[in-house]
């Protein structure tokens, strides 16, 4: 057998061509819109990262992956980790495998430009679309905990906010919150950031954001 010979002589072929982007079937292409799409407007066009957003540039394609995956198991690698864990937890194998492909070679794609709808959508000068509201018995408790795990990092403790990225919530009425939140869930940008909130928003059921609602209300005002 071709392949025994191949295996017997160069033991190191097989594992690479296994683990090459090749044998997995990887589309290095679907990882880069879907970078674009979901994850430049917090780790940048380039994968440089910013604030609180690592860089993602100099690591293999197995450490993405793996990084990827130990987020999508809920694992806590850095103080930020909850964060992550929403943003992968939609993600499936396939779509990993193609993400951890693209950024190992982000470098050679000089021109990623993120979706404009995630990064810098047009700031709209229509009235504000209207979202049906959740109608739902928000539960203050349950959203301060989904707030302190997962908001405060860019919010800040006390929904403070931090200019100019990241905006004031204390003092947002529920339906202001719920409103905004629902909107962020269907991809739909309000401001230049909005790009950030969509994969957060998005793994919010309309009981967490009624929750949410409910628990910012009780932040205050000043
Ligand atoms: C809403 C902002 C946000 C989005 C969107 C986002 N990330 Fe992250 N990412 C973070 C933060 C914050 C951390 C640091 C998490 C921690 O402390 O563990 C991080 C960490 C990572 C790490 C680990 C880096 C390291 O040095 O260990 C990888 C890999 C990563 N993100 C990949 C992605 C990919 C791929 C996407 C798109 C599917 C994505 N991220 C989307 C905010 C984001
Ligand atoms: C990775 C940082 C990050 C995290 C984590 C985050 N947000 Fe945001 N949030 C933003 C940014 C940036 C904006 C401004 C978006 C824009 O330009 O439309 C925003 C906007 C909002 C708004 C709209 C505020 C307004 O006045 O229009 C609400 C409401 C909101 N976030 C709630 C939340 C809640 C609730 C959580 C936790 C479940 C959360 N955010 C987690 C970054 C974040």
């Amino acid at each position: 057998m071709r392949k025994a010979v191949i295996q017997r002589r160069f033991p190191w072929a097989l594992a690479t061509l296994l683990t090459s982007p090749l044998a997995l079937g990887v589309d290095i292409e679907a990882g880069r819109t879907q970078y674009a799409d979901v994850c430049a407007a917090c780790h940048g066009a380039q994968g440089q990262g910013q604030g609180i957003f690592p860089a993602l540039t100099g690591h293999s394609a197995e450490a993405v992956r793996d990084s990827l995956n130990a987020y999508r198991a809920g694992q806590i690698r850095g103080p930020d980790s909850p964060i992550m864990h929403r943003v992968t937890s939609p993600l499936n194998d396939a779509q990993v495998a193609n993400l951890a492909a693209f950024i190992a070679r982000i470098d050679e794609f000089q021109d990623t430009t993120p979706a404009p709808s995630a990064v810098h959508p047009a700031p709209s000068t229509a009235p504000a679309a209207h979202v049906p509201p959740v109608k739902r018995e928000g539960n203050p408790a349950a959203g301060g905990s989904t707030f302190q795990q997962v908001c405060i990092r860019c919010h800040g403790k006390q929904g403070e906010g931090r200019p100019p990225m990241f905006p004031r919530l204390a003092g947002l009425k529920p339906e202001a919150v719920q409103q905004a939140l629902q909107l962020y869930r269907t991809h739909t940008a309000r401001g230049n950031y909005s790009g950030m909130m969509f994969p957060i928003a998005g793994t919010l059921s309309d009981q967490d954001i009624a929750n949410l609602g409910a628990y910012v209300a009780t932040l205050g005002g000043s």
